[in-house]
Formats: structure tokens, sequence, C-alpha cells
């Protein structure tokens, strides 16, 4: 059984978020205001939804600028040093804006402060955090702001744990019809070079039940795309659901909508989910799955428990299945000990990949993990020299796929306002296109047709 929170907890906590909210009420006479800002990945911008509709709860009202702030929630991510220095950076900048402020208070939250050495330097150098806390409290936030109110001391949660599920938190979604849907938290795999199951505990699943019963819910209220998170989100497992059976139910459900799910890891993406995915509806034909690399030795390092082989073999099944497939990925360049010719690896799995964008990463040490601790005798420069000759490759077979999209039909969903033509959306495929049209579309599918391929930017017109 997943370790579901209880529903006295809370209940508990929502008896919390009214004390908040006659405290705020009191002391301020007008709704407080909140700018929070989430770092990361989905899992934690779908923590962050979660926080804002509690706080929305204790009445605060949201601002896009800190500045004006009376309450900064920064919802931070430690995957890379890059992630972490940013927040650290911005963290810094809320001092003087602290002091400057008669009201202000300031909450760290998110995977940084849930390593313990991250917790203990927030704690010695950053004392204006009033409030630091890990993922695994974030349905704890009524109290623990009750307890930053009416004590005037900082307030920390950042215990390891297991992790839980809470269900049924108030959510105050991003968009009225792009949503994020989790369906499981947490990793088992320890790649070794990876901070996620550190700070996000261990694999755990939401009931079938529960995913369905939010999915139905979001269809009838006009989503659109909704896309299923989960760090392993192929390894969802709960009652006698797997992951290929839970997409099936939910690409019954009735309505204008597309599925979508991230991220996937290629040792659970076998047919089963490849067949469901080809014979959906609804589901987008896009799938992410992370490579790292090319070299069987490095997979091995990395602890990702598949061959360079065995991952080709998943796309090419995927797309015998789906010859329309979108595939995307991420690599890690620089892993600890990579030679030139392991690097090379990676490049050759990448031309035979052809996948639509790929995601690159300079390798990044993370404190408590086991690539951290291995020799790495290759210096920065060469690097971000191998990660250059890599993009560079990346770069160019974009731009042939995107030349051998024009003519074509798509699907798309209109988001936004362009910024060369006058909207922008996406693909089912996850591209950006950008084509004329009314504003009324944003938020509605439309059928474009790709006109001009300028290297990886698609345009397109409306037809029909
Ligand atoms: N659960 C997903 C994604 C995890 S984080 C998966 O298994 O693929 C997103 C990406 O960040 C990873 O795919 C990896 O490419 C990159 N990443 C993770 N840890 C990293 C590190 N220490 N240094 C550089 N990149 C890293
Ligand atoms: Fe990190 Fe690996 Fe888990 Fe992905 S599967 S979150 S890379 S440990
Ligand atoms: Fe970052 Fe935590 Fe997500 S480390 S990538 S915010 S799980």
């Amino acid at each position: 059984m997943p370790p579901t929170v209880a529903p006295e907890a809370l209940a508990r906590q929502r008896e919390y978020a009214a004390l908040v909210r006659e405290l705020l009420a009191d002391r301020f006479g007008r709704p407080p205001a909140a700018y929070v800002r989430t770092y990361g990945c989905q899992g934690n911008e779908a923590d962050g939804e979660r926080m804002q509709g509690m706080l929305a709860e204790m009445g605060f009202s949201f601002c896009e600028d800190p500045a004006g702030a009376d309450f900064v929630l920064l919802n931070t991510c430690a995957i890379r040093g890059h992630a972490e220095d940013r927040a650290l950076g911005n963290a810094g900048r809320l001092k003087s804006l602290r002091q400057g402020s008669g009201t202000m208070r300031v909450a760290l939250c998110g995977c940084m402060p849930q390593q313990p050495h991250m917790a203990e330097k927030l704690r010695a150098h950053y004392p204006f955090i009033d409030l630091l806390f890990g993922p695994h409290a974030v349905h704890r936030l009524p109290e623990l702001l009750y307890r930053m109110y009416t004590t005037g001391r900082r307030v920390t949660d950042t215990a390891d744990e297991p992790g839980s599920i809470a269900e049924g938190l108030p959510l105050r979604r991003g968009s009225a019809f792009k949503a994020w849907l989790p369906v499981m938290y947490g990793c088992d795999n320890f790649c070794s070079y990876c901070v996620v199951p550190f700070v996000r505990g261990r694999e755990r699943s939401r009931t079938p039940e529960a995913i369905l019963a939010e999915a139905c819910a979001l269809v009838s209220a006009g989503y659109r795309d909704i896309t299923l998170l989960g760090q392993n989100v192929n390894s969802y497992r709960s009652e006698d659901y797997d992951f290929p059976k839970l997409l099936r139910e939910l690409d019954k459900l009735d309505g204008d909508f597309r599925l979508r799910f991230m991220t996937s890891h290629p040792k659970d993406c076998g047919p089963a989910l490849l067949d469901a995915m080809a014979e959906g509806a609804h589901i987008a034909r896009h799938l992410h799955l992370p490579v790292q690399s090319g070299s069987d030795r490095i997979l091995r390092e990395m602890n990702r428990k598949y061959t360079s082989e065995q991952y080709l073999e998943v796309a090419r099944y995927a797309r015998e299945v789906m010859p329309d497939l979108s595939l995307t990925g991420d690599v890690i360049v620089g892993f600890p000990g990579e030679t030139y010719g392991e690097f090379q690896e990676t490049l050759a799995l990448v031309e035979q990949a052809r996948y639509t964008s790929l995601f690159t990463f300079i390798f990044s040490p993370r404190e408590g993990t086991r690539a951290a601790a291995m020799p790495d005798p290759v210096p920065h420069e060469e690097k971000v020299r191998r990660f250059r000759e890599l993009t560079a490759l990346q770069e160019s077979i974009a731009k042939q796929k995107c030349a051998s999209m024009i003519g074509q039909a798509e699907r798309v969903l209109c988001e936004e306002k362009g910024k060369r033509l006058a909207l922008a959306g996406r693909t089912g495929g996850n591209q950006i296109i950008e084509f004329d049209g009314p504003e009324s579309l944003i938020g509605q599918f439309a059928q474009v047709k790709i006109t001009q391929a300028k290297n990886w930017l698609l345009d397109g017109e409306i037809y029909m």
C-alpha cells in the first residue's frame, strides 16, 4: 500500500489554514500578496500549483514581482549545480528587499533544502530565510506558516522521509488548458549521478481511482493537454494497474483532449506501453526517453540498467508501431572518466536515434551521489568542447527533420501569442509552431499545415 497521508492529518492542515487566514486578515487588513517562483521539473511545478492552492486558501493574493510581496516562496531544484546557483542568487537578492519591507517573509522549499549539507548552508549563511522545508512537507505548508507567523522564529521541516501521497490538496493551476497530473512520486533507480532519489524519496504511485477522477475533472473543465508526471512515469504500479493499463483507461475518457507523459525510463519501456500509445486515440505521439550516454561502459557506471542496443531497439519498435513518433531525450556529457571514444559512441547513438529535440547537460557532481566521488580527470574545457560538438550534431538533425515536415498537416494546440506570427502552439510531437489566426483560438486545437522551416522553427497556416 502506498503511504497516503491520513485524512485526519490533512483536516488538521485545513484547520491551520483557517487560523493563518484569520491571523493575516487581522495583521494586514487586506489580502497579503505572495510571490511564488518554481525552478526545475514539471513535478516541482505540480507541487508549486498545490502550494499556491493552499496559499489561496489562506487568503493570499498573488503578485508577479517579489518587490511588492508579503510572502516569497522559492520552490527550488537541486538537479545540477547551475540550478542551485540560480536559486541561491535569487534568494540573495531577497535579503535587501526583506530588510526594506515591513512585512516580507521568505521561504525556500523544494529539493535544495532536502539535502542535509544544503539545509545547513542555508541555515548558516541565509539568516533572512524564515522558512525552510523540503518536498515531503508540501502538504504541511499551513502548519509551517502558522508556526512562522506565531513564533516569529525561523521554521525548518527538512527531515528525511520515504515520502507520502497527499490527496485532495487545493490547487491553483497555472493554465486553463494545459495541466500537470502527477501519477507517481519518488525514484528507486539511484542512477549514480542523480540526487532525485535522495530528495524525493521512494517510488510510490497514486491509485488509479484518484488519477482517473482528476483526469475526468480536467477534461470536463475543458483542459486540452494533460501531462501525466512521474520521475519514472512508466514504472507506475498500483493495485492491478501498470502504466500501459493506466494509459488505456485514461484514453477511454470522452472529450477533446491530448495525453502526454514524462519522464519514461528505457528499462520499463516495453512493447505493452508502445502498443498502448500507438492504439490510443488521445495519446500524443511524443516519447521523452532519456538515454544519457551511448557508451555501454558509461551506462553501466551510471547504473542505467540498459545497453545502447536495447535503447535503440525500443526506439526502433516505437517507430515501427508509430511511424510519426517524435522522440526526445536527455544526454549527460562528461560523466567521470568518459573518454573521447566513449563520447563518440554517444554521437553515434544520437545520429541513429534522430531526436526531434535533445536536452544536453554537462555532468554536475551532486554531493552524496556515487558519481561525485569518482575520479574525473577530463578538464571542464574539454567537456564544454564535447558538449558543443553534440549540440551542433543535434541542431543539424533537428534542422533536417523540420525541413522534411514542410507540407505536413498537424493538429496544434494554440497556446499563446507568437513571436513572429500571430499565434504559437505545439504539435502532438511537442514542437513549437507559429501561424496566423485570431487570438480567440488560444486554448483550442487547430489544423495547421507546415509551410516553412527556419532551422528548427516551424511556421504554418491554418487550413479547413
Ligand atoms: N527521471 C528522469 C529525469 C531526471 S532529471 C530520468 O530518469 O531520465 C532530468 C535530466 O537531468 C536527466 O535525464 C539527466 O540527463 C540530467 N541530470 C540528472 N542529474 C544530473 C547531473 N548530476 N549532472 C548533469 N545532468 C544531470
Ligand atoms: Fe534520477 Fe535516474 Fe531516478 Fe531519473 S531514473 S530521477 S535520472 S535516479
Ligand atoms: Fe529538480 Fe527536484 Fe525536479 S532536483 S528536477 S526539482 S525532482
